[in-house]
């Protein structure tokens, strides 16, 4: 497959030690806006090309594209992409709200392209591990996530440089970046939730949220899930069930089980060994949707749009408004 990236931060360095992984997987164009950038990528990764733009890039003849940029630049990449056939692999948050998210999706499935999103939770084999043993829900008394790690970005909002993840016309914010993570677990899970509620804790100057608490309820039970780019309250997962607790850490959803045995409690690790970077599996699966044709399967776009439709009634809430949500 031949794969070119847009954007050239962080976490493009860190996909790109997963994409070494894969010898099926050539390394197309580098699209920067910087040439300096774009010919370092090159002699550091071995892209055949730099583009500076989407338009240049739609134009070539490269087959699929990981999106790496800010969230208000997804859907406009990816529509341009898509009108030339191109496979997409998008970013999380997906686009800035639904409306955006819908006319991808139905935009792909006319140009009969794969589009995915860039999520790791759904494709991890602890995850996969954790719907094993995981209790039918009327099982499921309380579920406790949290998302919130100090964003190093944070420093430079402060001093009132422009920073993407803490920008409303960016649409960033805690929720988009962080707090994704935790609806995704939900509703990979269990779907649709049966009631949003979301508060907004902390609310930055720049109109987005910088910590916040968002509720889903199904029909039984509720997962709380705290979320936070300015304090760092913790990376982890705790579901109760009537007889166990199941706890994970960090974002690999680790298996660790306590066992509620009337007065003992008995922890079993029923982890598994995952790859050293958890952004190897969303690969494999993007690479095989694209050799087979077929959207995926276990990161669906159904559940993409239900993660942008609790994104858009959540930020409704908590009266966050981006400026794409006007256009
Ligand atoms: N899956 C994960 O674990 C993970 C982790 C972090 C971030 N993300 C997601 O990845 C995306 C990028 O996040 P990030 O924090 O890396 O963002 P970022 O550093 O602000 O921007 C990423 C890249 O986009 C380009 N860019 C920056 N500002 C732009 C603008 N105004 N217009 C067009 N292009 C611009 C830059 O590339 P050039 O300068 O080379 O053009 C930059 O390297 C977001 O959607 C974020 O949610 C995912």
């Amino acid at each position: 497959m031949k794969l070119s990236i847009i954007g050239t931060s962080t976490i493009t360095t860190q996909v790109l030690e997963a994409i070494k992984l894969y010898s099926e997987i050539e390394l197309d164009f580098i699209c920067s806006r910087s040439t300096l950038k774009g010919e370092k990528f090159i002699q550091q990764y071995g892209f055949k090309k730099h583009v500076s733009t989407v338009e240049e890039l739609a134009q070539t003849d490269t087959e699929a594209i990981y999106i790496a940029s800010p969230n208000s630049c997804h859907y406009y990449q990816a529509k341009i992409l898509i009108e030339q056939g191109k496979h997409i692999l998008l970013e999380k948050a997906f686009t800035s709200n639904s409306r955006q998210a819908k006319e991808l999706i139905e935009l792909a499935k006319t140009k009969n392209v794969v589009l995915m999103e860039a999520i790791v939770t759904p494709f991890l084999p602890n995850f996969e591990k954790l719907k094993e043993i995981l209790p039918p829900k009327k099982e499921i008394i309380h579920v406790n996530l949290a998302f919130a790690k100090v964003s190093s970005k944070l420093n430079d909002f402060i001093k009132g440089d422009p920073t993407n993840i803490f920008s409303s016309e960016m649409s960033g914010g805690s929720l988009m970046d962080i707090g994704v993570y935790g609806i995704w677990f939900a509703v990979a899970l269990w779907g649709k939730p049966k009631k949003i509620s979301y508060h907004s804790l902390v609310k930055l100057s720049s109109g987005i949220d910088g910590k916040g608490l968002l509720v889903l309820s199904y029909h039984s039970f509720d997962v709380k899930i705290t979320h936070s780019k300015i304090s760092n309250d913790g990376l982890d997962a705790h579901i109760y069930t009537k007889k166990r607790q199941i706890i994970g850490s960090n974002f690999s959803i680790l298996s660790k089980i306590l066992d509620i045995d009337t007065h003992k409690h008995i922890i079993k690790d029923e982890s598994v060994d995952q790859q050293q970077t958890q952004y190897y599996y969303e690969l494999g699966e993007f690479l095989h949707c694209v050799t087979t044709g077929n959207q995926s399967f276990k990161n669906s776009l159904e559940n993409t749009l239900l993660v942008m439709n609790i994104l858009d009634e959540a930020r409704k809430q908590a009266k966050i408004i981006f400026p794409d949500d006007l256009s």
